[in-house]
């Protein structure tokens, strides 16, 4: 069966879009193929990457280095496509070392078979996929699964999604995406694990063992590959592909901390950014990707380009033509080229003419084939296709420990904002319930914007998980009231008259999917469309209205956040939201998620996060003060907040020791008590702050958080331990220094106020 499933997400129908300009498949037939000097066995065995290096033509060579997509132009999201004739005897040539996007396991053996079977020396191709929150199961988008600020359901997740995709012919994925980004016009924010840096890290620690556990060669894994090196969450304006200046204290101590952590926890390769930092395209970066990634962060894998970034250089006017181009980028440091065909155009030919250096050149192949020696692929080139159960290899049915685990990653990811007088959580006895709203009964937008082969049809909706709820008793009254992004009104009255006649109103607004994730850029935070003004229209009737935003970044909706009594910012919660909504909002299961980003008030406030510096004007000082004198300067909610249907209060910080010397370390706690009358899970945070160093430090850093289960009345002390490598920071050369000085401390439910104290690192 020649056929792969493969539902497109935005960024790779953008990708096919390229296709049409430029034809990967005529540029690789440009060069003359080798054919085989002599037919060869199938699957031959070999030692090491030295032993099959040794035999390689400079062709083959190259080859390892070329990535291609699997999927033609014009793939419609869902669609079941044939696979690309055209690269067929590229690959038996040996001139394609890895595809990405093709799917399923009697697709991608099929091809393997080309590859193990024709081709000279029968090195197999390592298939790659986007898994970025789920492969068939879809889960929360990756900025919620930050708001759970649970590591450990993050690595559960991933554990499920690389089995997933490994049945499907998958090895390789590329995630986890670690982008830390200070701007949610960014679309790319719905993607990435939010603006703090130790949050991002612990997130990236999680993915990448969940993708890989113990070896990523083991069943059921995928080599992880953290993206995109580095520091594109800074985009100006917020504008997708758009340049990156960044301060270097900035890159060491908000960027690169992710991918370190990625690294440390054995992710076998990166994946550099689009975006030119600092003047330089990252695909033409040596700083960033030999001297700082290799050197500084001891990274030994393969560094894979973005989507046709190597040929993209040109565009940004650093190479003058694609020889140029795979010039920069091999010497810059990118092994593999991803789609623009600019490898395999010109490295042969740099390489005999001696403008590059062969030596450089096996470098890089050494790299890719050691990957695919680790991941197994000479060992176990194909997948093990699923006996016919009927369905064939894409059944509908997904296992319920997939839907049970999506439900549970939903519920954690929610973060209930606002609950004026404990409206929620609601009886299930009530007469009526009105839900309302263009994302009430959505199913498409749940899966958000980047979701492998995902199924709209596999989302419960949030209709229909509140009908799930409810007695028989209620009467359930439902009305879509207006479009996500239309400027038509007319379903207004339908919506007024439903809300008017239940005890409450559940209001599902927010965005749809296509608005965030890549080249999903927005410059205003509001709720899209007419959807403000039909919440307003139901408040000022005087409906009880619980609002629940779904969306992939924090939208600005002051009006909404003072106004309405209940408010739930839930993302886009993937394939089980609708019943993990109504869990939440009937009490099945109470809210304990936590902003994994700061909400702004205005779109003007942007770049807004808590661990800023102080400045020395900072607001309130006095009348020239570092205020706007139109907005305020605090944010709608700030990071770390979120509520649950109980209270939790702080008390009684205790410092070990008032004084440690510099490279000691201190141990902290705190009482935290459930004052609630339900049972609750509270993320404790520790925050901290130097408060004389010699470079402005941030007001306050987080470095350390817990969940803790709580009954009520029940209390707990909470211990945290801080060490040089969380006392310490990065001077600009990247030197990383404990300095002594006084430290702050709080612990605390968000990034406002907490139990605090002090303690000094002292120099001798
Ligand atoms: C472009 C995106 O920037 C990157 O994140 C993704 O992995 C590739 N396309 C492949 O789909």
């Amino acid at each position: 069966m020649d056929v792969f499933c493969l539902s497109l997400g935005k960024a790779q129908a953008i990708g096919a879009f390229f296709l049409v300009s430029l034809n990967l498949a005529s540029l690789l037939f440009a060069q003359e193929v080798h054919s085989s000097p002599t037919a060869m066995p199938a699957r031959r065995s070999y030692h090491n990457e030295e032993e099959l290096l040794a035999r390689m033509t400079l062709e083959e060579k190259v080859g390892q280095l070329v990535q291609v997509s699997g999927v033609p132009e014009n793939v419609e999201l869902g669609e079941t496509v044939p696979l690309k004739e055209e690269y067929k005897p590229l690959i038996r040539a040996g001139r394609i070392g890895s595809i990405l996007n093709l799917t399923g396991a009697e697709n991608t053996n099929a091809i393997q078979r080309i590859a193990v079977e024709e081709s000279r020396l029968g090195i197999p191709i390592l298939f790659g996929l986007d898994v970025i929150h789920g492969y068939r199961t879809i889960f929360p988008i990756p900025l919620a699964l930050a708001a759970s600020w649970d590591p450990g359901l993050v690595e559960q997740v991933a554990a499920f999604s690389a089995e997933e995709a490994r049945a499907h012919g998958i090895r390789w994925t590329f995630a986890p995406m670690v982008d830390v980004t200070h701007d949610p016009r960014w679309g790319r924010i719905a993607e990435g694990p939010g603006e703090d840096p130790f949050l991002a890290s612990a997130m990236a620690r999680a993915w990448v063992r969940g993708f890989q556990g113990e070896s990523f060669r083991s069943p059921g894994r995928l080599a992880a590959c953290p993206k995109h090196f580095v520091a594109y969450g800074a985009v100006e304006g917020g504008r997708d592909y758009n340049t990156v200046s960044v301060s270097l204290p900035a890159l060491w101590e908000l960027y690169l901390p992710p991918f370190e952590e990625a690294i440390a926890a054995g992710a076998p390769s990166v994946m550099a950014a689009f975006v030119s930092v600092n003047g330089r395209p990252m695909a033409s970066n040596s700083w960033l990707l030999r001297h700082v990634l290799r050197q500084e962060l001891g990274f030994r894998g393969v560094v894979l380009s973005d989507w046709k970034a190597v040929g993209e250089l040109i565009t940004h006017g650093i190479a003058s033509n694609s020889r140029d181009a795979a010039r920069q980028a091999l010497l810059a440091g990118v092994d593999v080229d991803m789609e623009s065909g600019v490898y395999a155009a010109n490295l042969a030919e740099l390489v005999r003419e001696g403008v590059v250096s062969e030596g450089l050149l096996d470098e890089a192949v050494r790299r890719v084939l050691r990957l695919k020696f680790e991941v197994g692929l000479f060992d176990n080139p194909y997948t093990i296709v699923p006996r016919s159960n009927g369905e064939g290899e894409h059944s509908n049915a997904l296992p319920r420990e997939g839907r049970e685990l999506a439900r549970l990653a939903a519920q954690r990811s929610v973060v209930l904002l606002k609950n004026d007088n404990n409206l929620l959580p609601l009886s299930k006895d009530l007469h009526s319930v009105a839900v309302i709203g263009p994302l009430a009964a959505d199913q498409e937008n749940l899966l958000g914007p980047w979701h492998a082969c995902g199924h709209p049809s596999d989302v419960v909706t949030v209709l229909e998980g509140i009908r799930a709820k409810l007695s028989s008793k209620t009467k359930l009254l439902y009305a879509k009231g207006c479009d996500i992004n239309g400027e038509s009104t007319s379903g207004f009255a339908e919506a007024l008259r439903a809300a008017k006649e239940a005890e409450v109103a559940i209001v599902v607004v927010g965005e749809a999917s296509w608005m965030s994730g890549e080249a999903g850029s927005r410059a205003s935070l509001g709720l899209p469309g007419k959807q403000e003004e039909l919440v307003r229209l139901l408040y000022e009737a005087g409906c009880r209205l619980v609002v629940i935003v779904l969306s992939g970044r924090p939208l600005a909706i002051p009006w909404i956040a003072d106004h309405v009594p209940a408010l739930f910012q839930a993302w886009f919660p993937g394939i089980e939201g609708g019943n993990a909504i109504a869990d939440l909002l009937f009490g099945d299961a109470i809210p304990s998620g936590k902003l994994p980003v700061t909400v702004p008030r205005s779109t003007g406030q942007i770049p807004i996060y808590y661990n800023h510096e102080n400045t020395g004007r900072p607001p309130g000082s006095g009348p020239f003060s570092s205020v706007y004198i139109d907005i305020p300067t605090t944010p709608l909610f700030p990071f770390g907040y979120g509520l649950s249907y109980t209270r939790f209060v702080y008390r009684d910080l205790q410092v070990e020791r008032s004084s440690i010397p510099v490279g000691g370390t201190v141990r902290l706690s705190a009482w935290v008590q459930n004052v609630g009358q339900r049972t609750g899970e509270e993320v404790v945070q520790l925050y901290l702050r130097d408060m004389v160093s010699s470079l402005t430090r941030p007001v306050r850093e987080l470095k350390g958080f817990r969940r803790v289960r709580l009954a009520p009345g029940q209390s707990a002390r909470v211990e945290f331990t801080l060490g040089p490598k969380e006392l310490g920071f990065h001077l600009e050369d990247g030197r990383f220094v404990v300095e002594p000085g006084k430290y702050q401390v709080w612990i605390g439910g968000s990034s406002e106020g907490g139990a605090s104290g002090f303690f000094e690192v002292s120099a001798s």
